[in-house]
């Protein structure tokens, strides 16, 4: 059993006076300059979480590299912090590619993902030079193999293979390696696919001009991601397995070498306090280590291991604050206390039924005397954040902080009812920095054409 304040980024304290301080920042302070809702993230927070990572895959004896899931949550300010960090970017489309490189994030250290990459995808992938683009099906090969012909560009790819390995996650939404996911090849059309590629590109294939083609495409690795939010390290070797048995085949008919790995991202964080604890360095430790005996068994060189998670890296760094509004009260059903957020700057309870936390920032020292459901303002009868937290009664202007928000909340948000997103704060040891603004009535209509007839 973990307690809320342990949820919340490291060094988060409740000061003598009862109120919530980030990295010594009291949350009431950072809410009153920048009003609510309000994302805060301590980049020490992530920073650790880099660090562990980075100590736990030093055990591995070969090459490693940590890249990161922008997809938890991406902006230029936080792309430029992982470039700072030596970290590289997993990115899911042209737009993700756009936002790191306002960060100044290096292309050349991203990888691609995506399992319906448009054109515009792929090419500006190409013209920005991405290190890696992560096939995953037969018509991308085609397409990507034809484009970069076109460019006349090498790429490097890996193939995303689906190894049929359970995982247990807390919905199904997020499992992405079993047999029916639309992610990937099959273990069996990711030999044949492979095979295929290679015999064109050692002219056994007949291949003529779509050989020619082929030929700009560098096979160098294999890669698996078996969802998101798990917190179980077998299946991720059980799928690393699988994929080692397809590179030994792959060299036995090819003579190819598999020279990168990656077995994705997906470990999860607490989020409740009824949660189990998650801790990062043993899965990685025990990962590295069963990735290296197998590879050892199979009389496989070592490949350079890449991990790419996203929200073990930034969830706990994130905290959603809230402005606490009315209360409904229905006896004997539940009282209702309503907040100016929810729904559309985290739609992960509505999607998933997600489990949070929260507590009251400015009254954090007082007894939490009822257990109350959090209300969205939206549209929804589904726009409820939390079905039952236990709070000081809470009145009026009160300040819910709710801790593990830094991934795949603003990065799933939207303007249902015409909600402005909110204002993102990082917070840098004593430097406190506005690093996007909250939107405007103005950015609502922004992308409207206005017909002046
Ligand atoms: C291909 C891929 N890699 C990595 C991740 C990161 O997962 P997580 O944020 O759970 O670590 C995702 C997200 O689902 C993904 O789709």
């Amino acid at each position: 059993m973990l307690n809320k304040l342990s949820l919340f980024p490291l060094t988060t304290t409740i000061d003598p006076s009862g109120h919530l301080t980030l990295r010594g920042h009291r949350a009431d302070d950072l809410a009153a300059q920048f009003g609510t809702p309000l994302y805060v993230y301590d980049l020490g927070t992530i920073r650790s979480r880099i660090a562990t990572y980075r100590r736990a895959l030093a055990s591995y004896p070969g090459q490693t590299h940590l890249t990161y899931a922008s997809k938890a949550f991406l902006c230029p300010a936080l792309a430029r912090l992982m470039a700072a960090e030596g970290v590289g970017l997993d990115i899911a489309s042209a737009g993700e590619l756009f936002i790191a490189r306002r960060g100044g994030a290096d292309p050349a250290d991203m990888h691609l993902h995506g399992n319906n990459k448009t054109r515009r995808d792929l090419n500006a992938a190409l013209q920005a030079g991405v290190g890696c683009i992560v096939v995953d099906n037969a018509t991308e090969l085609q397409l990507l193999a034809q484009l970069a012909a076109e460019q006349q560009r090498q790429v490097n790819i890996w193939l995303r293979v689906t190894p049929d390995v359970a995982v247990e996650t807390h919905h199904r939404y997020t499992v992405t390696g079993s047999a029916d996911s639309k992610f990937g090849f099959p273990l069996k059309e990711a030999e044949a696919v492979a095979g295929d590629l290679l015999a064109k590109q050692q002219g056994s294939g007949g291949a003529g001009e779509q050989g020619r083609d082929f030929a700009s495409l560098l096979l160098s690795g294999l890669h698996l991601h078996l969802g998101s939010h798990f917190h179980d390290v077998e299946p991720v070797a059980e799928g690393v397995e699988r994929l080692l048995d397809l590179a030994v085949r792959l060299r036995e008919k090819y003579g190819w070498e598999m020279q990168e790995l990656c077995p994705g991202g997906g470990w999860g964080v607490p989020y409740h306090p009824s949660d189990p604890p998650m801790p990062v360095e043993p899965f990685v430790t025990e990962l590295v280590a069963a990735t290296a005996l197998s590879c050892r068994r199979r009389n496989l060189p070592l490949p350079e291991l890449t991990l790419e998670p996203g929200r073990s890296l930034v969830a706990q760094a994130g905290v959603a604050l809230y402005t606490v509004g009315g209360r409904k009260v229905i006896p004997g059903v539940r009282t209702y206390v309503s907040i100016d957020g929810g729904l559309t700057d985290n739609p992960r309870p509505a999607l998933y039924q997600a489990k949070y936390t929260a507590l009251l920032a400015n009254r954090a020292g007082e007894a939490e005397t009822e257990t109350v459901a959090i209300a969205g303002p939206f549209c929804e009868s589904g726009d409820v954040l939390i079905q039952a937290v236990d709070l000081p009664v809470a009145a009026p202007g009160d300040l819910l902080a709710v801790p593990v928000a830094g991934a795949y909340q603003l990065s799933m948000s939207s303007n249902y009812n015409a909600a402005l997103r909110p204002a993102v704060v990082f917070v840098d040891g004593k430097e406190v920095k506005l690093v996007q603004r909250r939107e405007t009535f103005e950015d609502l209509v922004a992308r409207d054409v206005v017909d002046e007839s």
